[in-house]
């Protein structure tokens, strides 16, 4: 351990990497530290204890390398691990911490994008099971009409490195054309998954010209951004030397092979198996 303060960046696999290239462009002089659990992708699969324990997991070892403050920008992980861990976890790991997630600046702002009023959320079934979106969208909007879908097959499509190719019209096809059927209404579809972003071009080919589609990065990099300038104690502890680092809980070389896909560089990255060594803290 050194005496930097990075800020932690926790994905399921590659996908937090669109939300990364992201922060990195709002805050570039920032360090941040990234970790994709690619040995247990997909979590949008998977049940509410499971991705908790993944989750909390990873804060730890976060907090241990020395994070101030993590960004979970997963979706899944969002909905289904970020309450909990602010309310029960962190107190007594370390109430100084603080842990943050994507779909809370995303509702704030989504609602504002829609001119007919009804919005579509396409996730993973975690996510959509959650009701998450539909719940925090009406905090702030609360006359919006949220519909939801399911889009288990498209994460193993980009996973797989078919985005680009043919055989996946049929999937992208079939969802979106299930969310539409649920209201003509809908004028606005939020990409409420990390690993989406790759499939864009596709979606938005395959859609009608008036639906607009929207993905999280930028949104997310924005509120980080208003977040850190509105709270200097944290952005203070945070160092600044524009240092970037990747962990892997799966193989380095694998993960550098895919990650350019998603981050837009050729990266490093490092194994991680996410092991902390205990200490008085709970650590
Ligand atoms: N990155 C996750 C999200 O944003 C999806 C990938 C997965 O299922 O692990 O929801």
């Amino acid at each position: 351990m050194n005496n930097s303060k990075p800020i932690g960046v926790f994905d399921s696999g590659y996908g937090g990497l669109t939300i990364l290239k992201e922060l990195v462009k709002e805050l570039p002089t920032h360090d941040f530290m990234y970790v994709g659990d690619n040995a247990r992708a997909p979590y949008g699969s998977r049940s509410f204890e499971t991705v908790y324990q993944y989750t909390l997991e990873a804060v730890r070892w976060f907090i241990y390398q020395g994070c101030e403050l993590v960004v979970l920008a997963c979706n899944t992980a969002s909905a289904k691990a970020l309450r909990t861990i602010q309310q029960r976890d962190l107190p007594s790991i370390d109430p100084a911490k603080r842990v943050l997630g994507v779909i809370r600046p995303t509702t704030e702002v989504i609602g504002s994008l829609t001119k007919t009023g009804s919005v579509g959320i396409l996730g993973t079934s975690g996510t959509v099971t959650s009701n998450s979106y539909p719940i925090e969208i009406h905090h702030f909007f609360s006359n919006c009409k949220v519909y939801q879908q399911a889009c288990p097959m498209w994460v193993p499509l980009i996973e797989n490195g078919e985005a680009d190719q043919p055989g996946a019209d049929y999937f992208v096809q079939k969802y979106l054309q299930q969310i539409l059927a649920q209201s003509p209404d809908i004028d606005t579809l939020l990409l409420a998954c990390t690993h989406y972003p790759l499939l864009l071009k596709k979606i938005e080919q395959l859609l009608p010209a008036q639906i607009r589609v929207v993905t999280q990065g930028e949104i997310v990099a924005k509120s980080l951004s208003q977040y850190l300038a509105r709270h200097p104690e944290i952005n203070q502890l945070c160092t600044q030397s524009s240092d970037l680092q990747f962990y892997t809980t799966d193989s380095p070389a694998e993960f550098e092979r895919q990650a350019t896909l998603f981050f837009g560089a050729p990266l490093k990255a490092y194994h991680t198996d996410l092991v902390v060594k205990m200490d008085s803290k709970g650590l």
